[in-house]
């Protein structure tokens, strides 16, 4: 296992739609596991394959129900009920959190490591971290729902946070959990 640079807002990679995976072989399973790591070592809770600038629709993520960190392979949401808003963060801006709207309940699909299909409602942090991670896959970021100004300030604090020139970093385990609304 190893961990993997992150890409940073502003990386074109982050704007591309991932493919469909159609491989269900061990350079997946090694992709996770590194993803994995590195999620823990950035202490988020959620990590697309994007993220680590590989362009598949994969990401893992830990709901915190105790579940431990899991893969999701192919994902899509459909039957969106209600909304809710989450003041919610990302492993590629990091240090920024912005409410940002969306429903409240969606139904989940998606593939296991091993192409089993699987299909459930979601709801909670759970509909939440899935969703955000589902964007990732379609080359979407979180600040793309956010409000006009809200996007606008969170840009600007991003900028100050990161280096001039900086596309990318390596978490190196200092976060712990603070950054567990990072998604
Ligand atoms: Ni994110």
């Amino acid at each position: 296992m190893s961990i993997m640079p992150i890409r940073l807002l502003g990386d074109p990679v982050l704007r591309e739609p991932g493919a469909v995976v159609t491989d269900f072989g061990p350079d997946l399973e090694r992709l996770v596991d590194d993803m994995i790591e590195t999620m823990e070592a950035a202490g988020g809770a959620g990590l697309a394959a994007p993220q680590v600038g590989v362009q598949l629709r994969v990401f893992v993520y830990d709901a915190n129900d105790g579940a431990g960190p899991r893969a999701v392979v192919n994902p899509s949401v459909s039957d969106p009920e209600g909304s809710g808003i989450y003041d919610e963060g990302c492993l590629s801006v990091p240090g920024v959190f912005v409410d940002i709207e969306r429903p409240e309940a969606v139904t989940v699909r998606w593939q296991d490591l091993d192409a089993g299909w699987h299909e459930e409602r979601a709801d909670g942090f759970y509909a939440r971290v899935f969703q955000h991670e589902m964007d990732h896959c379609d080359g979407r970021v979180f600040l793309d729902r956010a409000e006009r100004r809200a996007r606008k300030d969170a840009l600007r604090r991003f900028r100050e946070l990161v280096a001039p020139g900086q596309t990318s970093y390596v978490p190196d385990g200092s976060a712990g959990r603070a950054r567990e609304r990072a998604l």
